[in-house]
Order: C-alpha cells, then structure tokens, then sequence
C-alpha cells in the first residue's frame, strides 16, 4: 500500500485551472495509471493541503468530486481510499508532471476564482438552485409584457428601434420622477438618468467619479456586482464591517480621517448579502458623516421595494438635502430583470458627466425597452406585480425559515429577514465551511451562494446565502434538505479525516 505522505502532485499556480481542479486530475490519472491502487487510503485533507501548501477546501471538494465519480469511497471512522472498481480504463487519462512543489504559496486570486467556477455549477440542469440573485422567473408578468410590446410598436413604429438620447426616453424619466416621489424622493425628470439596470448605474457612478487608484469603501460583505465593478474599472476597494444595523460608522469615520476615500458605496434597505436594514438614526448620521467629510454616497437601492414585513423607511436620497447622494436602483429586482431598466437620480453637478459615460458606454439603453417599461408603469403593472409577488415571498421566506430550522445543522443562525431575496446564514463554526459543503451539495441537487465571495476580505468561510426567492415552497424545502444532507456528509468525512493519522 502506498504511503499517502508520498502522494506526488504537481500544481500549476499561476494558470488558469483551479487547484481543486488540478488536484482531482491528477489524483484521477494516478488512479487511471495505477500509480494508486484500489484501497490505497488518502492523506487527511489537512494533512494534505498542509504538504502542498494549498487550502484545505481545494482538497476537500476534489475529495467530494472524485467520491461522486465512483473513484474514492469515505469510510465510517477510517478516512478516504480508492475505491476498489476505480482503475476505470475507459476514463480519460491525463498525466501530471510528478513534480512535488510545495513552497509557493497560491495565488491570492486563487481560491476566489475557484469559488466562482464552483458556483457556476448551480446552472446545471437538475439542480434546485438558491445560487442567484435573480427574481423568480414565475412572477414576470409575462402577458403584460407581450401586450405592452405590441402596443409600443403599433404605436411608435420605427421610433421605437431608433437611437434614444442618452439620458433615456423622457416619459419613463417623468414616470421615474412620479414613481420615486411616493418613496419620499423629490427630484425633476432633469435629475434621472435612464440606465441598463442598477448594475450599469453604479458602474456609471464608479466611472464618473473615481480613476484608476482610487479608493472607494463598501459594506463588507458587499454586492459581488461591485466588486467586479472595482476590479473590472481598477479602483480600490475596502470592507467596511457591517452589524445588524448596516456600515459601522465609527470604523467608517476612522478609515476616512486616514485614507479618504473617493466613494462610499451602501445597500441601506435588504443589504445584498444579509439582508439587513440601516435604521433612520444610522441613514441620518451616515449623510452627516458623508457631508462633513464631502464624500458622495452611492445608494443602491434595487431591493428596496421588495419589503414584505415591517415599516418602510425612507432611502437615503429622499433625506439627502446637499446633493451628497447619488441614488441607483431599477425595475429589475421588483418585475423584469431581462429588459435591463435602471435609473440614477442625482444633483446637477454629476449629471453631466454622468450622461457622458452612459454615452460612450452604450449611446442609450434600448428604446423599445424604455418604452415597454414606461407604458407598463402606467398601466399600473409595477404596483400589482409588488404586491403580489411580496406576499408571495413572504410566504417563500417563512418555508425557507422552517426548512432551514428543520435541516440546517443545529447551531446555525440567520435573521429573519423582512423583505428582499435572501437568508443570509452562519454555519456552525466547529463544522465545515459553506465551500467545504458545496461540492457534496451540488451531487445531491442543491446550490447557493457560498458565503466568502462576498467579502473584501476573505472573510465569512461558514456563511452561504440562500435565494429563498427563486424557488417555489416544495423546491425549498427539498433543496434546504439536500444541502443539510451535504453538510451532514462532509461533516462526517471532516471528523473521520481529522481522527485518521497518516500511514
Ligand atoms: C445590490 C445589487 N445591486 C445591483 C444589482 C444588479 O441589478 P440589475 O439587474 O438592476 O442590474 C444586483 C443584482 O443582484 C444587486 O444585488
């Protein structure tokens, strides 16, 4: 039997494949060659990712993989062998180039390009996905839809395929105006700014008012959207922590006083990912801290609506009397995330410059789709879809509570949440992290968020986000099932590895 500290595998640090990836070809080709023979047992994975210098969640998941595809089995207080019928000959086989390299630490880059691919596995066919951010496809109001497209083209005509300005179809911006005004914000048509959803809005904003370098702070954990946004646009960006109340404000302030930030980006209403609010007090003192120091918020503001419990607060912009605020949100999130209709409503001063980055982004956000969005709102579709599809989600919500409290390993928690899409749950902290679990969760049938992704700083390893949304009641309750069999197996497989000492 081979001795499993000589496990002899070469990794590719700095390429494109990740190393749970590689971790899995390889061991699959030494398996295939018969290098490793049937029986053999497998290092600990910390013992493991310890000898080659990589985190112990690449080797779990390539554990969990290679189990699924029949060629380790885990055994009750034993630990990880191949499995008897593994030398398959028919599976493809790759070779590794036997190189042991165990000095190099990975690539800080790394194990966040891993935790994407991996969630990228929530898309396939069968699995009950909590992965998303997207509304339910079943609540588009899809009859409304149709009619209002043919009745813009019968209408409009050729109007409707042309070239819109910039600043977007002027009876949406008025409708805009209407509809934000019950929210508490007073603004002109002249202050909107029509956008390709919230996701270009605050790209827009990071454009208009940042350069490459610059700084900018978020709620940490943020909108994943953003972080790809500073990434993408080469702008810096920090976490600052957040409570049950939204962005600690004496961190913020002691961060400003030394770095100065360009930005300060929030999420005050159903915070992406954990749900939280930011009550009136905590609004009031962050525009205080925003206007002394003359930093510009950006509201993003697109769950803001989706509140099915609890009274409703106003956003900031609404409370924003200088200008300091730049408000972003859409039509997305509340009916129809696909005709991509987001808005910005800011002060005079940045809506030059503003118009000029969506101009050169994309000229104008399609015509026919402002258009649709425009005759929709006036007939009334936005108002009846909120209310329908809230109730729904609360109903949603509360399966998503009892299913967890029943599934979910005890010593999780969440809160409960009074309006947007998510469960933002805490793992216990003794167990496996959500990524640890995911792997095994895919091969039962489930996916959602795992929880890091979100951070600025490779925080919340035992956090995973579940879109309670997106399902209908007998898919969540079957999915959060699955996933807590998931975690109940690699948990299982964790305190077995952990007890096995190496041969
Ligand atoms: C906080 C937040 N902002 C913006 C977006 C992007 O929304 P839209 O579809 O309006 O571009 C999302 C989508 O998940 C989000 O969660």
């Amino acid at each position: 039997m081979l001795n499993p500290s000589k496990l002899a595998i070469g990794l590719e640090r700095e390429g494109e494949e990740p190393i749970y990836r590689q971790l899995i070809r390889h061991i699959r080709s030494q398996i295939e060659s018969g290098t490793l023979s049937a029986g053999t047992r497998l290092p600990a994975s910390r013992d493991l990712a310890q000898q080659l210098n990589i985190s112990r969640i690449s080797v779990v998941n390539a554990y969990a993989e290679l189990r699924a595809e029949g060629f380790l089995s885990a055994h009750a207080g034993r630990g990880t062998f191949i499995a008897g019928d593994a030398n398959n000959p028919t599976a493809p086989s790759e070779n590794g180039n036997g190189h042991v390299k165990t000095s190099t630490p990975e690539a800080p880059t790394t194990p966040d390009r891993s935790l994407r691919e991996m969630m990228r596995m929530a898309r396939k066919p069968g699995i009950i996905s909590f992965a998303q951010g997207a509304p339910p496809g079943d609540f588009f109001p899809m009859q409304h839809l149709r009619d209002a497209i043919n009745t813009v083209l019968d209408r409009d005509g050729a109007k409707a395929m042309s070239y819109e300005i910039a600043e977007g179809y002027a009876p949406l911006r008025s409708a805009v105006r209407d509809y934000v005004s019950g929210l508490g914000i007073h603004c002109s048509p002249d202050q909107v700014l029509i956008t390709g959803g919230t996701q270009q809005a605050c790209d827009m904003v990071v454009q208009a008012l940042l350069s490459e370098g610059d700084l900018m702070v978020t709620e940490n954990p943020t909108y994943l959207g953003m972080i790809d946004i500073a990434r993408t646009r080469r702008v810096q960006l920090h976490g600052i922590d957040v409570d049950e109340q939204g962005i600690r404000l004496d961190m913020l302030e002691n961060f400003i006083l030394d770095n100065r930030p360009k930005l300060i980006y929030v999420m005050p209403t159903f915070q992406n990912p954990t749900g939280s609010v930011m009550p009136l007090h905590r609004r009031r003192q962050l525009l205080n801290l925003a206007n002394h120091y003359q930093i510009p918020v950006l509201e993003d503001s697109v769950y803001h609506e989706l509140r099915f419990e609890g009274e409703s607060l106003p956003p900031l912009k609404a409370l924003d009397d200088t200008g300091i605020v730049i408000h972003a949100s859409g039509f997305t999130k509340m009916m129809l995330p696909g005709l991509r209709i987001g808005y910005i409503i800011t002060d005079n001063h940045h809506y030059e410059r503003l118009v000029r980055v969506k101009q050169a982004a994309d000229i104008s956000t399609p015509s026919l789709n402002q258009r649709t969005m425009h005759l929709m709102i006036q007939r009334g579709v936005l108002a009846q879809q909120l209310e329908r599809n809230n109730r729904e989600l609360k109903r949603r919500r509360d399966v998503a509570i009892a299913a967890a409290t029943k599934h979910l390993p005890p010593g999780s928690r969440w809160t409960v949440p009074e309006g947007g899409l998510y469960l933002w749950v805490n793992l216990p902290k003794n167990g496996p992290t959500s990524a640890e679990v995911y792997i095994t969760s895919i091969h039962m049938g489930a996916a959602y968020a795992i929880g890091s992704v979100f951070y600025t700083n490779s925080c919340g390893s035992h956090r995973m986000r579940i879109n309670f949304g997106s399902q209908k009641p007998p898919e969540i309750e079957d999915g959060l099932k699955r996933i807590g069999r998931a975690w109940r197996e690699v948990a299982c497989d964790y305190e077995e590895m952990e007890k096995s000492p190496l041969l």
